[in-house]
Order: C-alpha cells, then sequence, then structure tokens
C-alpha cells in the first residue's frame, strides 16, 4: 500500500531515532552524533553511528544504514508496513488505511506449512511412506521420536503437496512464496520437495515455519535440501528443535552441526540439543542461544570441516555472555554415529568432560612454554593475553586471571594491566583501520584540486552524492539547484533515481526528509543515502560547495557508462594518490 508522505514524516518527527535506537544500544554522544556498538553484527569498539540531524544511522562496521523505519525493521525482523505499525503504536499513531498485505500472506505462509507438515506426516504413515519408514528405522528412531518432532515424507511425485494445497484453496504464487512449490518454465507450478523423509522446523510459538528434506539413497541432489527464506522463515535466524531444546528447560544447550545428530541427541534424553539449518552459526543465532542458555557445548563433526566451524563458532560465541565448551568426539564422525556406536552413558560422559574453549587454547599454549625460565614466562603471559582479551564476561575473566598468576607468580594486578595494554593495541588497530575507511570514502571534500581537471573522473561521484545530501538536508538549495540540473545529468543510477524521486515529491510542495526518500527508493539505494549521510555529517555544505559540485558534474569528460563503472574505491584511490602528488 502506498503511505502518504507526510504520514511517515509525522511517524518520523514522532519516532525520534536517538530515542528509538537507544532503546537497544547504548548511545555515547560525539559532537553532533552518537556513537554505540553495532547491533547488527558483532563489535568490540564502536562503529554505529547516529545522525540526529538526518534521523539516520549508519555503521562503518557492516554497512548497516537507514532511517527509525529500517532500524525498527532489521532490529525486530519486521516487514516495513509492520515497522510503520509497531513505531505508529508506540507513538500512539493510527495507522493509515490499512492493507496489510503481507500479513496475511504470513498467516497464509503458516496455514500452508501447517498442512505440508501434517499431510508429509501422513504420508509416513501410508503405503506410499513405506521406504521412508524403513529408513528411518535403520537410523534407529522410535516412533515416539518421529512423532515428537514430527517427521514425515514426501512423495515421489511432482505434485502430491501442491494438489493437496489447491485443494485446501490455495493459490500458485502462495504455494512457491511458501517455498513449497516452483515455478517451471511453462508456468505451472511443481513440489519442491520429492522422494524425502521431512524434518519440519518450527518456532518457539509452535509455528512450522520451514522444512528440511533428506534424500534417502545416495541419489536425487542434494543430500538435505531446506527451505529458501520466505516471509515467515529467515536460515541465518532459525535453530532447529529451539522449540524443544526450549521445552527442556536446561541452562546448558547442545549445539550440533545436523537434523540427525540434534534427533537422536534428545532421542537419547539429551533434549536441549539444536542445529543451525546447513549454514555456519551467525551471530543472530548466537544470540538467540544465548537468550536461553547460560552455556553452550558445541558438538560438531569431528572432521576437519566441523573443527574448522567449531573455531568460528567459538569466535561468534565469545561475543555473547555465554560460556562455551567443545565437545570433542573421537572414534564417530558426530553424535549421531557416536550414540549409536557408544550408547547415550558414554555420550553423556563426554559431555561432562567437555573442553572449555578457553581452557583448551591455554592448555595448548602452555605445552610451547617452559614457564620456569623467565623470557618464556613473560612471552607465554603475552600470548595468553592474546586470548584472554577475547572474554567479555568480567567473571569468567577473573577465573582465568586468577589462574594465570597463581601459575606463574605473577600478580594479578600486572596481568591486568597487560591485559588492558594487549586490548587497547587491538583497539587502535581497528581504530586506525576505520579511520583510514572513513577517510577514504570522504576524501572528496577535503582535497583542494581542480575539479575541472582534464580526464578528472574523480569528484563527479562525490559530487552527485553531496548533491543529493545537500539537497535533503535543505530542501530550499532546491531552488538554486532546479534550473540547472536534470536527472539526466546524473551518471550515477542510485543518485539519478534519488534525485528524480526527490524533485518529484518536491515539485508536489511535500518537504523531502531521508525518510520521505528511502520510502522511496529501493534498499540499496537507500542504504547508500545512509552512508554519505553519515560521511557528510560533521559536514556544512554551502551553496558554494553546491556550485562547484554542480560545475564539476556538468562539466564531466566521462561518458555515463564510464563512469557508472568506476567504484568508489576506485575514486577514493584515485583522490588519495591525487592529493600525494600535490603534496
Ligand atoms: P552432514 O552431511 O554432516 O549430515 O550435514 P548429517 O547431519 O550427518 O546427516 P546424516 O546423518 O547424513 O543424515 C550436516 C548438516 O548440514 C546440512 C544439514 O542441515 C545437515 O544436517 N546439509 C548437509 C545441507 O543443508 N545440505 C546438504 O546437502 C548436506
Ligand atoms: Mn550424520
Amino acid at each position: 500500500m502506498a503511505i502518504p508522505p507526510s504520514y511517515i514524516q509525522e511517524l518520523v518527527a514522532r519516532n525520534d531515532i536517538y530515542d528509538v535506537v537507544s532503546r537497544y544500544v547504548s548511545l555515547q554522544r560525539a559532537g553532533r552524533l552518537y556513537k554505540g556498538l553495532c547491533p547488527f553484527h558483532s563489535e568490540r569498539s564502536p562503529s554505529f553511528m547516529v545522525y540526529p540531524e538526518t534521523q539516520s544511522y549508519y555503521c562503518f562496521g557492516c554497512g548497516a544504514g537507514g532511517d527509525v523505519v529500517k532500524f525498527t525493521m532489521e532490529m525486530n525482523s519486521l516487514t516495513y508496513i509492520e515497522a510503520i505499525r509497531f513505531l505508529a503504536q508506540s507513538c500512539g499513531m493510527p495507522m493509515p488505511d490499512e492493507d496489510d498485505g503481507m500479513a496475511k500472506l504470513k498467516s497464509r505462509i503458516f496455514q500452508m506449512n501447517k498442512l505440508a507438515a501434517r499431510y508429509f506426516h501422513n504420508n509416513l504413515n501410508s503405503e506410499d511412506g513405506k521406504n521412508a519408514r524403513k529408513y528411518l528405522r535403520d537410523r534407529q528412531l522410535t516412533d515416539k521420536t518421529i512423532v515428537n518432532f514430527g517427521l514425515g515424507y514426501a512423495s515421489n511425485s511432482w505434485n502430491g503437496l501442491t494438489d493437496y494445497l489447491h485443494r485446501q484453496g490455495f493459490q500458485d504464487d502462495e504455494i512457491v512464496k511458501a517455498y513449497l512449490a516452483a515455478r517451471g518454465k511453462n508456468g505451472n507450478i511443481y513440489d519442491i520437495f520429492r522422494d524425502r523423509v521431512m524434518f519440519p522446523i518450527i518456532d518457539l510459538r509452535g509455528n512450522v515455519i520451514a522444512f528440511g528434506g533428506r534424500r534417502m539413497g545416495d541419489e536425487g541432489g542434494p543430500k538435505y535440501l531446506n527451505s529458501g527464506d520466505t516471509p515467515v522463515f529467515k536460515k541465518s535466524n532459525g535453530l532447529f528443535a529451539l522449540n524443544l531444546a526450549k521445552k527442556s528447560g536446561k541452562d546448558t544447550f547442545i549445539l550440533a552441526e545436523g537434523y540427525m545428530d540434534v534427533i537422536s541427541m534428545h532421542q537419547a534424553g539429551f533434549n536441549n540439543a539444536v542445529a543451525t539449518l546447513g549454514t555456519a552459526l551467525t551471530s543472530q543465532q548466537a544470540k538467540l542461544i544465548g537468550d536461553y542458555a547460560k552455556k553452550v557445548i558445541i558438538s560438531y563433526d569431528s572432521d576437519e570441516a566441523g573443527q574448522k566451524a567449531t573455531r568460528r563458532a567459538v569466535e561468534i560465541f565469545n561475543k555473547e555472555d555465554l560460556t562455551v565448551q567443545i565437545l570433542q568426539i573421537s572414534g564417530a564422525k558426530d553424535p549421531d554415529e557416536y550414540i549409536k556406536k557408544y550408547g547415550a552413558q558414554r555420550f553423556e560422559m563426554l559431555l561432562e568432560g567437555a573442553n572449555n574453549a578457553i581452557d583448551f587454547s591455554l592448555a595448548k599454549l602452555k605445552n610451547q612454554y617452559d614457564i620456569s625460565n623467565a623470557d618464556e614466562r613473560v612471552e607465554y603471559l603475552t600470548k595468553a593475553c592474546d586470548i584472554l582479551v577475547d572474554i567479555n564476561n568480567p567473571i569468567q575473566l577473573d577465573v582465568y586471571c586468577t589462574r594465570l598468576s597463581k601459575e606463574t607468580g605473577i600478580g594479578i594486578e600486572s596481568l591486568k594491566t597487560q591485559l588492558r595494554r594487549t586490548r587497547k593495541r587491538r583497539y587502535r588497530k581497528q581504530e586506525n583501520k576505520k579511520e583510514k575507511e572513513i577517510l577514504r570514502s570522504g576524501i572528496g571534500r577535503n582535497i583542494k584540486i581542480d575539479y575541472r581537471e582534464k580526464g578528472n573522473t574523480v569528484p563527479k561521484a562525490f559530487a552527485q552524492q553531496e548533491i543529493i545530501c545537500a539537497l535533503v538536508r535543505d530542501n530550499s538549495f532546491y531552488n538554486y539547484v532546479k534550473d540547472k540540473l536534470t536527472p539526466d545529468n546524473f551518471t550515477d543510477g542510485d543518485m539519478r533515481r534519488a534525485y528524480t524521486v526527490f524533485v518529484n515529491l518536491i515539485e508536489q510542495n511535500i518537504p523531502v526528509d531521508y525518510s520521505t526518500l528511502a520510502y522511496n527508493l529501493d534498499g540499496g539505494v537507500a542504504n547508500t543515502l545512509a552512508r554519505i549521510f553519515a560521511n557528510n555529517a560533521d559536514i556544512i555544505l554551502t551553496q558554494k560547495d553546491l556550485q562547484m559540485h554542480i560545475e564539476n558534474l556538468l562539466t564531466a569528460k566521462l561518458s555515463r557508462s564510464e563512469a557508472s563503472e568506476k567504484s568508489l574505491d576506485e575514486i577514493a584511490e584515485r583522490l588519495k594518490l591525487m592529493r600525494e602528488k600535490k603534496k
């Protein structure tokens, strides 16, 4: 639905970006902006900026950026309309005439998924499901487990499920959007999951949100086929069996790699096991686990890939307030195989003896040094600090410092000083890198070179960005710009679109702020704009600047296609060179 710009402006005005963001992120004032730790990626030094002036945010670490609506969407996994509704509610504004197409679609997908899960489950118990039943029996799953996980079977048919859903009143489009069918070249839709054992993925409210399907033989596509992202499912956020693990009431979770590992563990009584869905662990998933557990035991495959994934997972978990332990499985490929081979009891012993990830690294380190030798002891401590610097939990840190101090006879205070130094060094490294990046992307304005220099393609991209930035920050510049520039003068497609939209709105006497503009552009362009505002946050753009940028744009020598091929990085790089030459 189209929401009138005036509505969005009112909404944005009533939901100040600082107020909204600071509900989730602790923000520190830094001049005219605010800084905090980015909620969209894990970091230790703040690169997430909030700009009250443009009511926008931008993260120099991960590139996330936008307005208060976008922030609300990303923070709460909402659609645009849902975010609008959320913000409207929180400031007591009524919604404009609603057509909540997306909400309807979501509820339709939930219905379809539920029906599909039942359909698959019934198939399993039918004549058609004979092989699948045998497969699951061969894998030693009990009936109780099968029911507990709602396992099923997708028949070896191109239209079993689609026909069924059609009969239940669902349309092709919806079925495709639910990722239960795909559309063929002839326009007809066909079942995605065929001749597979089906694992429904269920969220904390008990909704079926997606499926994984395993082939039973050696042929027939990938071993596991998983639902792609849909309006109700984001693979990178999902965890298999989280609904059950949460119900277990345990404050330790076991994280495995595979569906079958989780199912085997649950069957053996370890009902706190969860798995990611065929992808590497993300920080969202780590956070989710942290919401329900205090400790996580990573129980990945024993092969090299599994160990590599373990290391990455440890890094991700270390950023959460979670105790991490690693399960070293030997004599079997994965937990499923281990339990089958050695039984639940031995698996339990394994769990109890699980090495803490940090213990493990420290022990390994200690083996490399003779700590009775003073030099080696110092080196050991330096390296140990490199490991400990990753610990966020102060209690855990204390435990380790105490232990290290006992081991080496070095006072706990000097240990902590050393640790602070290590942290500072690392922080400074990150800061330097960031500073360079910021400087690079915003370098254009600091350079005093002739903008019309022959063959100088450099400031063109900047010129266009700066023009848009100036216009949005101060709509009255439009009077100056309007006779000089048409959208066609913009060589950068994104900025051309932004300018077109801007002109369109302003000619209707609609004031244009960042949110209004972003609402009328696609996400990529909106994000670029957020970055531009971020880069310009502490710059005052005057009419003289505008004049310079416009002249530069109009006298540009490059053809449009050439110009748009240049990446900003190349441009920044060239600028840097020019500046050095000037010196
Ligand atoms: P594995 O290959 O280790 O399978 O993949 P597994 O869990 O041991 O399964 P079984 O015992 O052979 O049945 C681990 C996980 O990676 C994802 C699945 O989530 C799987 O459980 N995966 C694997 C895929 O998504 N697609 C594939 O083709 C293979
Ligand atoms: Mn396996």
